[in-house]
């Protein structure tokens, strides 16, 4: 066990998985005066928060750890099991899903099943996790079932989903709605005492609506970026320009929007639809929207290709790494998947990232001799004009430019560094 306070008493709440949701969470349950047990079973982990290491970037939580550090009031284990010590208990484990389009719950059901066997009356479980429809359900039914616990009087259980996005969290845990989908009479009502700790107004409703509710906005996003991308697309096929469809949608028009093309991709965005698709009215509609945003890479790849021929043993750079802008997320990037498919195509592909933890290139390093140069995040520090310039001085001649990001509102997706230079305008879109 890697302690940072080592006492065994009772504590207000225990966090299972100490990851990007769960590691704030049991951060800022401590920081507003909870007593808190933090279970992951990852040792360099728990090294890490031990020693007062925040292992990845979220905006404030290292001087959160800092104080948490300094007053004790997170306690770390690496068993399960040794979440009963504390009343409430939040599962915040991963849910991937499995290649058959279907929930992964083994952590989930792992974890319960350590569970199982200590948990007593007046004990809360909730699962904060991201989860199919039916999944609170099941897991009520299943302590009902295994210790024969009346759900809602004795053991609380409730969907407490995690909605704030990378980076925002400090900000976003006092002011976002938290939903509450309690099982049976009192689950949603014991809940609420816990994250009355924060803010932010608490909605009270069932289990089932709060899991639809979180996979669902995770799907408008999804859906809602496969639009452009597909726009792209089209335009690519009829010699049109993306940007300026775009504008031309949007323009003065009073009702809604279409969003702007990207590589879109993350943990969440890619395997939350599986979760609605694995039982769904319309079955494959979500999964053409995951193809789109899918097919992204090989489309910008192609697109290159047209205009440049074969790009076996060409120079190409990539920049960035990450999901989205100015994290450290590398979790399911489409950045990745670009490279797999320029390696299949043997170019000389090289890479740099200033924000993850993989090591990289520095940028004139990856942008020397580049006969392509691939934006594959819109990090702040690719948006400048010294970028632009740094792309012009360091690669190849005429190098092209392929940035479905409209990082320097040239609106141009595939264009040559020399004309980008001439269509800079003064102020890099916001
Ligand atoms: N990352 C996000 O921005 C985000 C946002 C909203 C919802 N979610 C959802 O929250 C959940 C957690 O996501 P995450 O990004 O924090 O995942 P993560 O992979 O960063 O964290 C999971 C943690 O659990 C630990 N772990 C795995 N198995 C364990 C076990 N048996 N016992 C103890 N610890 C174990 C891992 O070591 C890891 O630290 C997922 O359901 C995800 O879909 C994530």
């Amino acid at each position: 066990m890697a302690s940072m306070n080592t006492s065994h008493s009772t504590a207000d709440v225990a966090v299972v998985g100490l990851g990007r949701v769960g590691l704030p969470l049991a951060l800022s349950f401590a920081d507003r005066g909870l007593t808190v047990i933090g279970i992951d079973n990852d040792p360099a982990r728990l090294g890490a928060i031990a020693d007062g290491r925040m292992p990845f970037a979220e905006t404030g939580a290292q001087e959160m750890l800092d104080r948490v550090h300094a007053g004790g009031a997170l306690t770390l284990g690496d068993a399960v099991a040794g979440a009963a010590g504390a009343r409430h208990i939040v599962i915040t484990l991963g849910t991937p899903s499995f290649s058959h389009i279907e929930i992964d719950m083994r952590d989930i059901r792992s974890a319960l099943d350590d569970l199982l066997g200590v948990l007593r009356p007046g004990h809360s479980l909730i699962l904060r996790s991201t989860i199919a429809p039916g999944t609170t359900e099941f897991v009520a039914g299943y302590v009902a079932k295994h210790r024969g616990f009346e759900i809602g009087e004795e053991v609380f259980v409730a969907h407490a989903p995690e909605r704030i996005a990378a980076g925002r969290f400090l900000e976003e845990i006092d002011t976002l709605p938290c939903i509450i989908g309690g099982v049976g009479e009192r689950s949603g009502e014991v809940v609420a005492e816990l994250f009355a700790a924060f803010s932010a107004p608490i909605v009270q409703t069932t289990p089932v609506q709060a899991e639809l509710a979180k996979i669902w906005a995770n799907i408008l996003r999804y859906t809602h970026f496969a639009l452009p991308n597909l726009l792209m697309m089209d335009c690519e096929r009829y010699a049109a320009n993306v940007f300026e469809v775009i504008d031309l949608i949007n323009r003065d028009y009073p009702r809604g929007g279409i969003a702007q093309p990207g590589l879109t991709a993350g943990t969440c965005l890619r395997k939350d639809f599986t979760f609605s698709e694995e039982r769904s009215a319309a079955p494959g509609m979500l999964l053409a929207v995951s193809r789109v945003n899918e097919s992204v890479p090989l489309f910008l790849l192609e697109g290159a290709k047209r205009r440049l021929g074969e790009l076996a043993n060409r120079r190409v750079a990539v920049l960035g790494l990450a999901f989205k802008a100015d994290t450290d997320d590398e979790r399911d990037s489409l950045a990745h998947k670009l490279i797999r498919l320029l390696e299949r195509e043997l170019a000389d592909v090289s890479v740099h990232d200033p924000h993850v933890s993989t090591p990289t290139l520095s940028f004139e390093q990856a942008l020397a001799g580049a006969e392509v140069v691939f934006v594959a995040s819109n990090h702040s520090e690719f948006r400048g004009a010294g970028a632009l310039a740094a792309i012009a001085d360091g690669a190849a001649p005429d190098c092209l430019v392929v940035d479905p990001w409209n990082c320097w509102g040239a609106s141009q997706v595939f264009a040559y560094a020399s004309e980008l230079i001439v269509l800079m305008p003064t102020q890099p879109p916001a």
